[in-house]
This record gives structure tokens, sequence and C-alpha cells, in this order.
């Protein structure tokens, strides 16, 4: 884990501060809530931000983050106890046992080289039920405005690129 903010109290009550609700957490929760009463792993859910709103839809939700100042801070909120908090990252997830996966936030940017990157995906489809979904998020590289795709607004949001649904039976 590279990232600092995420560790430390005094940071992760910035990252709370300036991460408000936006409509790409919006769009995480209408594509949950296609599955009704799904088991859904929140992959990287730092402070518990999207976590806790899956949780509070009737969700069963695990947020599996490696940053023990973060998942302190998401026990602290309202509603923390419907969810399964768990320290780690995606080597220590059952098999089988997730109809749906979300990293948001840019969670799957933390992992810059594609043997990580080949590892997380073949973790996040082992801890899938065949045919579960799977979504993530990256800033685009492309963006004009220099801001590499982070939203200069909540209400601004950032852009979902990506949801796959896991192969049938070939796990
Ligand atoms: C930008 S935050 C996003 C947090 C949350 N998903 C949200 O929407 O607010 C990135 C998170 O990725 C977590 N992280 C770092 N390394 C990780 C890893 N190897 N596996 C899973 N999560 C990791 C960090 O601890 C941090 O909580």
């Amino acid at each position: 884990m590279r990232d600092g903010e995420f560790q430390d109290p005094r940071l992760v009550v910035v990252y709370d501060a300036e991460c408000r609700w936006a409509r790409d957490d919006d769009f995480y929760l209408a594509l949950v809530n296609e599955t009704p009463a799904a088991r859904v792993l929140d992959l990287g859910c730092g402070t518990g931000r999207l976590t806790l709103a899956l949780a509070a839809a009737g969700h069963a939700v695990s947020g599996v983050d490696p940053a023990r100042a973060s998942l302190d801070a998401a026990r602290g909120k309202p509603g923390a106890d419907r969810v399964c908090w768990i320290e780690g990252t995606s080597e220590i997830l059952p098999d089988r046992a997730f109809d749906v996966a979300v990293l948001t936030s840019h969670v799957a940017q933390v992992f810059v080289d594609d043997a990580g990157w080949a590892d997380v995906l073949a973790d996040l489809r082992r801890c899938l039920v065949p045919g579960g979904r799977l979504a993530f998020d990256s800033r685009d590289p492309d963006d004009a405005d220099g801001s590499g795709g982070i939203p200069p607004t909540p209400a601004a949001g950032s852009r979902c690129r990506t949801v796959g649904r896991s192969g049938r039976g070939r796990n």
C-alpha cells in the first residue's frame, strides 16, 4: 500500500471532508441495486462512503481495505454494524462469495503494473459467483481540463468506464 493518507487518522478525516457523495456513487448504487439483496464486495472501501449506503439499501456488504485508519473511521459511522469490515487485500477473499464487486473512486489505479492488476482481477473472478458483476472506474488521461478526470466539484462526478461480468462456470 503506497498511499499514506489512508493510514493516518488525521488525513482520513480530510479524505472524508473532501470526497463527498457524487454522481459516480449514484451510478454504483444503482448498478448494485439491479441485483436485489446482493452479496457485495467493496474492495478498497476506504472510509466506507459507498459501503454504508450499499448496506443501507439492503445488500450484504463486505468492505475490504488494507488501511486500518480508514476502516476505523468506517466502523465508527452510523450503520457500520451492517457491514462486514475486513482489513486486507484481494488475496484474502473467499471463493464464489459475492454477486457484485466494486472498486470505487479510482481504487483500480492503486495497481500500477500489469502483473499486480492481473493478480487482483484473478482474485476478483475467484471471489465472484459465476455470472457475478465487477465494476470499477479510472481517471481519464485525455481529460482536457488538466484535472486528470478528477471532478472539480462533487456534483461533476467521475466516469465509470467498465462493467464486466465474470465467466460462467469457468472459475
Ligand atoms: C481513493 S480511496 C477510495 C476509497 C473508497 N472506495 C471510496 O469510494 O471512497 C483508495 C482506497 O484504496 C485502498 N487500497 C490501497 N491499496 C489497496 C489494495 N492493495 N487493495 C485494496 N485496496 C487498497 C486505500 O487504502 C484506499 O482506502
